[in-house]
């Protein structure tokens, strides 16, 4: 099949935006990603303040709402998400079928999302609920039980507990908050066009976000900091580090954690996150695998510049997200589903935002098979 670049096609010479690149096709008062700048914009704030200061149900709301949440109505969301957390039984009877099949924890949480139908499922429902799915299913994984929600926990602090059942100390709930919150939505991305697309045509929230679930799983969105981390690890020293990524960039490999279609100067969010990894690593941790990782970084961009010049390939924030979780001591699968929960607040907001001012997101192509084919002909032996 040949792959059409950005181009004129056809009879009529329709003109082709290979992957919409540079298509404007929403307005939106959720987030602006300037990649020139290289800044990000949440709702008003810049992505570092929204970050590091707001709890994650707060930049939930803001995005839902539009403003911040008093403290009452943060209260009263809180306990609400709280209060939703718990999985009926046939969903972990799902997960339990999903651990057993040694399913990737990204279709787990596909089939899971799904299955929330089965006892209604509305924006606070699915949002509440994403944690508790990831960590079952992430433990049914293990051979392990899976852990109770707590109501008394606020969202990012319950999902840790949920994992190893101990209760999380305040630098790892913040370090995970910060993480949430960065990436918690970023313009027109491929799953949240996936999710405005399915909103569009009337649908209903649990398939929007089932669609957004599968684009993100793929590593040219969602699925890139494992691929970043594995790549640190396969480096092992700093001083093998440019000849294995020289290898890489020899066989035509992309270096995992690097370039984005968006922004030509550095993704502001591996700033916030690389302060945070800073913070994390400080404290304890692995503090000689995330040294490597900065040794590698530096390297990376030498050689990209190097290798492919003019093509302005800077750290992602993929790259830190894997420092970050790793940090908190999360294995590689629970990667995508982490940021799966945190975008599913974003997601929504765009569903909420689409159906408010909803047109059918309904593009064209261009033909550029054959014509004139008979039948017949086709029958015909060679
Ligand atoms: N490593 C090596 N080369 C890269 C690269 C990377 N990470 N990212 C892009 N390039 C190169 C391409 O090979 C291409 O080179 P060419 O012109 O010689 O063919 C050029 O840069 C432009 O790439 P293109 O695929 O057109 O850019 P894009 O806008 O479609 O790519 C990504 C964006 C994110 C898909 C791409 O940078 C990538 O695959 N990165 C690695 C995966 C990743 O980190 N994803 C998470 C994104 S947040």
């Amino acid at each position: 099949m040949t792959a059409y670049a950005a181009g004129r096609y056809g009879r009529d010479m329709d003109t082709i935006n290979a992957g919409l690149e540079g298509i404007v096709a929403a307005a939106t008062r959720l987030s602006e990603v300037d990649g020139e700048r290289g800044e990000l914009t949440i709702a008003g704030f810049a992505v570092g303040e929204l970050a590091t200061h707001a709890t994650f149900e707060e930049t939930a709301w803001l995005l839902w709402h539009g403003d911040v949440p008093t403290a009452a109505e943060a209260d009263a969301f809180r306990a609400d998400l709280a209060a939703r957390r718990a999985l009926p039984a046939e969903v972990l009877h799902l997960l339990r079928g999903a651990a057993d099949a040694r399913l990737d924890a990204m279709d787990a949480l596909r089939m899971a999302t799904g299955a929330l139908s089965l006892t209604g499922a509305d924006a606070p429902r699915l949002l509440a609920a994403m944690p508790t799915i990831v960590a079952a299913s992430w433990r049914l994984g293990r051979g392990q039980e899976p852990i109770a929600p707590r109501q008394d926990l606020g969202h990012a602090a319950n999902y840790l507990f949920m994992l190893t059942g101990e209760p999380p100390d305040a630098e790892r709930v913040r370090a995970l908050e910060t993480y949430l919150n960065t990436v918690v939505d970023h313009g027109l991305n491929a799953s949240t066009f996936t999710v405005r697309v399915i909103t569009s045509t009337g649908s209903d929230l649990v398939s929007a976000i089932v669609g957004g679930l599968g684009a993100l799983k793929g590593p040219l969105h969602g699925g890139a900091p494992g691929p970043a981390l594995d790549m640190v690890f396969e480096i092992r020293t700093a001083d093998r580090a440019e000849a294995v990524l020289r290898a890489k960039l020899a066989r035509g490999e992309r270096l995992m954690g690097f370039g984005h279609r968006v922004y030509k100067v550095r993704d502001p969010r591996a700033d916030v996150l690389a302060a945070a990894a800073d913070r994390l690593f400080t404290r304890g941790g692995d503090r000689a695998l995330y040294q490597l990782a900065r040794d590698v970084e530096r390297v990376a961009l030498r050689l990209l510049e190097e290798e492919k010049p003019g093509r302005r390939l800077q750290t992602n924030v993929e790259f830190y997200t894997a420092l970050v979780l790793h940090g908190l001591g999360f294995d590689v699968p629970l990667f995508t589903p982490t940021f799966a929960i945190s975008r599913t607040a974003g997601w929504i907001a765009h569903a909420f935002e689409q159906k408010a001012a909803n047109r059918l997101i309904r593009p064209q192509s261009v033909y550029v098979g054959p014509r004139g084919r008979t039948w017949a002909a086709r029958q015909t032996p060679a």
